[in-house]
């Protein structure tokens, strides 16, 4: 497996303190998900946990103390116990842990309620999230009551309740070099893995069997599995945006997308290419996947530093209205296909969202000044599309029942924009 670069955990933290000022932060682990009794599903470590610390276990809660002059960074963590052991595998010693982790202390997970409270009523602002975990919420509580009455006597304490986003989702949109590394390295998988998955993609296959194709090729190429519900629609099925049933067997004159992307070192890929079953495409349904593709290549033209994201969705719209106009199925000009929205029948979504940690990575794409800046180091999606769902589209009734997307993962650069998943034209299987 490639060598990558470590992730620069205390960096972020040290960061994440400056930021917090006054204040604190609480990051519980994920919980355990089961898929009934008492089957668990895999794990996925929580993000905003992963990001601060690189824990990617379950039962643990990080503070941080912005405000605090010594133990600034406190884990609580489950202690050993040869009985759960024996089942969830082998845990650390806390002495290994603090020092694994580099915090400045570490508690049983069980001295919480206990230490929590106190270690939080000093700041003035606890980042938490509420309702992500009942034990942090409780200790949040007391802190804030705590703080309360300290800041009465004191002049500081705990009596402002935030979002961790706050700090940290402008940090995580963002990313550094071995985060870069890694999504390199989910696009690469994932787009071999669609390589030797879409000659597969023909009449009489069951859209599970290109599912099974494409999640084997990521685990075979050491991915964790896939960042997301695999979509594979044919026919009608890609009408529906988030269809992962994947039950219905390829017709032959559907059109099949396919939306998939690896998971590799907790990173996400995310693409979608549409192909024909029969391997050739005609006539209308030729005509409404050079759309898609002239959509992309106009957004694409748009992703470069000091560009926003609603510029790339803006060129995207532009050239889907030019070409729903020219395939007849809205009447011109365009501009007023667009005033009105009209083309938002056919493309209901947006073209681009942040990707990273998490498929639809947190942060802002508009703040209080105005539409984000576009920055080196920014990772999102291009995936402009066209929808005609059966009964939708009278005037070129051909279309009806098909679903085309395409979509691609950039990275913006000093210099422009680079496409991680360039490997694997847009065209891809159209032309048998
Ligand atoms: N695969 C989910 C998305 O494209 O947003
Ligand atoms: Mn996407
Ligand atoms: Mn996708």
């Amino acid at each position: 497996m490639t060598e990558l670069p470590p992730l620069p955990f205390q960096a972020r933290r040290e960061i994440i303190l400056s930021r917090l000022e006054g204040g604190s932060m609480v990051l519980p682990a994920a919980p355990v998900q089961f898929m009934g009794g008492d089957s668990e599903y895999r794990y996925r470590p929580d993000s905003e946990l992963l990001y601060a610390t690189g824990w990617a276990a379950p039962d643990c809660v990080a503070v941080l103390r912005g405000f605090a002059d010594e133990d600034r960074f406190v884990l609580f963590v489950p202690e050993r116990d040869a009985k759960a052991e024996l089942w969830t595998g082998p845990r650390a010693d806390v002495e290994e842990v603090c020092e694994r982790f580099g915090a400045d202390a570490v508690h049983p997970l069980r001295e919480l309620a206990e230490r929590g409270p106190g270690m939080l009523a000093g700041g003035d602002t606890i980042h938490c999230r509420l309702g992500a975990s009942a034990g942090c919420d409780g200790v949040v509580r007391e802190a804030l009551r705590r703080g309360r009455v300290q800041r009465a006597r004191k002049g500081a304490g705990a009596h402002v309740l935030a979002d961790p986003g706050a700090v940290l989702d402008g940090m995580r949109v963002r990313k550094d070099e071995a985060e870069i590394a890694r999504m390199r390295e989910a696009a690469r998988i994932t787009v071999e893995a669609f390589r030797d998955a879409l000659p597969g993609v023909r009449a009489g296959v069951g859209e599970w069997e290109v599912e099974a194709a494409l999640e084997s090729g990521f685990r075979r190429r050491g991915a964790g599995g896939p960042a997301f519900a695999t979509i594979v629609a044919a026919g009608a099925n890609a009408c529906t945006l988030h269809y992962s049933a994947n039950g219905s067997r390829i017709g032959p004159d559907d059109l099949v997308l396919i939306d998939a992307g690896a998971e590799y070192g907790w990173y996400a890929a995310d693409i979608t290419r549409t192909v024909p079953a029969s391997g050739r495409l005609e006539g209308a349904r030729r005509e409404a996947h050079e759309v898609v593709r002239r959509a992309r290549r106009a957004a694409m033209a748009a992703c470069r530093p000091g560009g926003t994201v609603e510029e790339v969705h803006g060129e995207a719209c532009r050239a889907i209205a030019e070409g729903l106009v020219g395939m007849g199925v809205v009447d011109g000009p365009a501009d007023e296909v667009l005033a009105e929205k009209r083309h938002q029948a056919f493309f209901p979504h947006q073209t681009s969202h942040w990707l990273g940690l998490d498929t639809h990575d947190p942060g802002l794409y508009r703040d209080g000044d105005g539409p984000v800046r576009l920055e080196p180091g920014m990772v999102f999606t291009v995936e402009p599309g066209l929808y005609f769902a059966p009964g939708s589209c009278p005037r070129v009734p051909e279309l009806e029942g098909t679903g085309i997307r395409i979509e691609d993962d950039v990275l913006i650069t000093e210099e422009g924009a680079e496409v991680l998943t360039e490997g694997l034209p847009a065209d891809i299987g159209v032309d048998g």
